[in-house]
């Protein structure tokens, strides 16, 4: 099992606000950025710290700090830009990769239309975000174009996911730690997750 859930009161809470259907554009982007710093907060849980000497007003003292530096946050978009600001919030310094993908519409497969990394992209950790994990195709692609390109460590962090997502994704990504704000029921025929919270770019962008 690679996924962790974020089982936690102000989670659900977060999450009701989210999915209602009544919800407006300004309110859902404010709740996408907070369970994003949520699960940013979670995925560096077993974050390496360089030691690090400073001085209070009172004492100096030894420390540790994150390098910051090391992390690049790689949005699939659109809708895994309205994650950024939640994670940046916090990892102020990471840089951003973006990644932009559609789906053939014969074969169904992923197609890469842009793809922009910070240098030097092999050796940071790759935190991929994107709202909603419903097939798992395209993380499973973008994970496949991080791992080309050198990258060794990768998290995914989204905020509702599918069953069949977690799987098709454990099963071509063993090694990549899930991390989710919950796990819904299934997906439907049009690989929308139920009950979900309908089109994530959609709901972000005020569009439709
Ligand atoms: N993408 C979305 O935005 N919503 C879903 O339910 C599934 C994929």
């Amino acid at each position: 099992m690679n996924e962790i859930v974020l089982n936690h009161p102000l989670i659900t809470h977060k999450l009701a606000i989210l999915r209602d259907v009544n919800t407006g554009t300004k309110e859902f982007r404010e709740l996408v950025t907070e369970i994003s710093t949520l699960l940013c907060y979670e995925a560096t849980k077993d974050a390496k710290l360089e030691e690090a000497e400073i001085e209070t007003p009172l004492a100096k003292m030894k420390t540790g700090k994150l390098n910051e530096d090391n992390y690049a946050v790689v949005p699939i978009l659109r809708a895994g830009m309205g994650m950024v600001e939640g994670i940046i919030n916090v990892i102020p310094n990471a840089k951003v990769g973006h990644i932009g993908l559609y789906r053939n519409e014969e074969t169904f497969e992923p197609v890469e239309y842009y793809y922009k990394m910070p240098d030097g992209i092999g050796d940071r950790i790759a935190m991929i975000i994107d709202p909603m994990l419903a097939t798992g195709g395209s993380v499973s692609a973008t994970i496949d174009k991080l791992k080309a390109d050198g990258v060794k460590q990768i998290k995914f962090l989204c905020i509702v996911a599918a069953p069949e997502g977690i799987r098709a994704l454990e099963a071509n990504h063993p090694d990549v730690q899930i991390y989710c704000a919950t796990v819904d029921e299934h997906l439907n025929p049009n690989a929308y997750i139920v009950p979900g919270l309908g089109d994530a770019g959609d709901r972000i962008y005020g569009t439709k």
